[in-house]
């Protein structure tokens, strides 16, 4: 595992900007596709804003690939909750990224077609080629996708009940907590471990905790951030304070010159 520790949230999301942008460049110049995992939440938006500037300054998306994480369920993609709404608004509709290479689970999904949904969202990233990078936040719990603790390392993209830890920090944007949905679509760790290469970030004193637990505690299904240590390609990308918890000897300081 890389730890990355950055002066502050601009310069890691700037750094994880151009780690994607130097893939992108690298596919575009051969004329192939890069694909890539999304996170949403407020741990990636400095990243998509980066990436707006990157892809305005000339690297062109049209031959990225995206996969989302999650979506709460049921949800309308109209809702200004829907973590498709959050995509378009955050990165999707600033980028020339085409539209028919944008896939986030469905949270419209009738309840009866959901697992036929998951199984078509698990063979749409293989017929790809699989996820070049996964970008990644981590829950308070450490939950990674919306996969909670208690799930296990093979779990595929499926319809998940969400914990009242990962309910009660969504409060901030739903507004009150019984508007929080109960469920939502993510994918599996096992698909999120079969990517190339993994970045996780965070940010801020409350993640401090967590963070240690799960670079430096024992596997464990109890934390599923844990599980990134099984994988042989992970960056994790997080602030001094993020960091603040940590083994010093585990962790390379960058310097920030990025910004
Ligand atoms: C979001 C996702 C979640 C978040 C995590 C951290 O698509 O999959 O795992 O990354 O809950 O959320 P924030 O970034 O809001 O602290």
């Amino acid at each position: 595992m890389e730890v990355l520790v950055f002066e502050n949230k601009e310069s890691g999301s700037l750094y994880a900007a151009q780690v994607i942008a130097n893939k992108v460049l690298m596919n575009n110049s051969v004329n192939e596709e890069t694909v890539l995992g999304l996170a949403t939440g407020s741990t990636p938006t400095d990243m998509y804003k980066a990436l707006i500037e990157i892809n305005k300054s000339g690297v062109s998306f049209s031959r990225i690939i995206t996969y989302n994480l999650d979506e709460y369920y049921p949800m309308k993609k109209s809702s200004p909750h829907s973590y498709h709404y959050y995509m378009y608004d955050h990165f999707f509709q600033h980028v020339d990224i085409h539209e028919e290479n944008i896939f986030i689970p469905n949270g419209e999904n009738k309840n009866e077609d959901l697992s036929k949904f998951c199984e078509e969202y698990e063979l749409s990233i293989r017929r790809n080629g699989g996820i070049d990078i996964q970008v990644l936040g981590l829950g308070l719990n450490g939950h990674i996708g919306f996969n909670e603790p208690g799930f296990s390392m093979d779990s595929l993209t499926q319809k998940v009940t969400l914990s009242d830890t990962t309910r009660t920090a969504a409060v901030k944007y739903f507004g009150k907590k019984e508007e929080v949905p109960f469920q939502a679509i993510s994918m599996g760790i096992s698909t999120i471990l079969s990517a190339d290469h993994i970045m996780m970030m965070a940010w801020g004193n409350e993640k401090a905790e967590i963070v240690k637990e799960s670079i430096e505690g024992q596997l464990s299904k109890d934390v599923p951030g844990t599980y990134l240590q099984t994988h042989k390609n992970v960056t994790i990308i997080l602030d001094a304070e993020s960091a603040s918890k940590l083994d010093n000897d585990r962790i390379s300081l960058i310097e920030s010159k990025l910004s």
